[in-house]
């Protein structure tokens, strides 16, 4: 496998992007079994860095979307601290814009990690992610799941909370929520495919990590690792799948 980036694997929410890494470290082994250990990336709203920047370090090139100036400062300062610079290009665009600002097919793999909640139209952002991704090439979504959202309110006590969350029909809490809407696994995949890419894997990230307190995820006893254990080992297993916090989803676009 490959590795995880030290930046990544320090930081004390481990657990909310083992899931995602390891989805993505095999899609580059995948990619490297080809003759071309380099990828080409694209990160929409790829904000400061994450990503892409670990990307980066090992080895990839990585064009981050984004429409906040901010977003790209840090990003532009985290490439300079960790000394790639020369292989992350930030570019200041919309996800609607995409195809605008990089070639038709020109990443081996294309991100757009909790984006897709927060954009007016995410059809449009989707059908630019296919387009600028290579024929045989993926794209890695990660949304915020409806189910973990009733369930988080439900489980402490804010039951018409959880019910409204349960029926609005973007899985959101009219006028209180800081997102546009939430998606199922169902919802997500079927998005997706009309797209014209075709789903691989779908995984639940934070299956409880995000509902049980630091003490009980006994970060501060050291002993997370048991909790990023259990998250990667229900991560793929329904129903475990379909409660996390987020749904990350791997899709490929066909080879024509
Ligand atoms: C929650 S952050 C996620 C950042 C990063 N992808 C990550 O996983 O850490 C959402 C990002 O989406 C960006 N964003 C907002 N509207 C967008 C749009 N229309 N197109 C592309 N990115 C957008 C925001 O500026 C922000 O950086």
């Amino acid at each position: 496998m490959v590795d995880i980036p030290r930046e990544i694997t320090e930081t004390a929410h481990h657990h909310r992007v083992a899931v995602v890494w390891s989805v993505l470290s095999a899609e580059i082994e995948r990619f490297a079994a080809g003759g071309d250990a380099r990828m080409r990336i694209i990160d929409v709203g790829g904000g400061s860095g994450g990503f892409a920047v670990p990307l980066a370090e090992l080895g990839h090139r990585v064009t981050v979307v984004e429409p906040s100036a901010n977003a790209l400062a840090s990003l532009r300062q985290r490439a300079a601290d960790a000394g790639v610079n020369d292989r992350v290009t930030a570019v200041q665009a919309d996800a609607d814009e995409l195809p605008d600002v990089v070639e038709p097919e020109s990443a081996d793999l294309v991100l757009c990690h909790s984006v897709l909640e927060v954009i007016e139209e995410p059809e449009t952002a989707l059908d630019a992610l296919e387009a600028s991704c290579a024929q045989g090439g993926a794209v890695s979504i990660l949304v915020a799941n409806r189910i973990a959202a009733v369930f988080g309110k439900a489980i402490t006590g804010h039951f018409s909370t959880a019910l409204d969350l349960l029926v609005d029909v973007d899985g959101i809490i009219d006028g209180k929520d800081t997102i546009k809407r939430r998606f199922e696994t169902a919802t997500l995949t079927a998005l997706i495919g009309a797209s014209g890419l075709v789903t691989e894997q779908v995984h639940g990230v934070g299956i409880v990590g995000d509902l049980i307190s630091a003490s009980v995820a006994g970060a501060e006893a050291g002993s997370g690792e048991e909790l990023r254990e259990f998250e990667l080992a229900t991560a793929s297993r329904i129903p475990f799948r379909d409660m996390g916090t987020q749904i990350h989803l791997l899709a490929r676009k066909p080879i024509r």
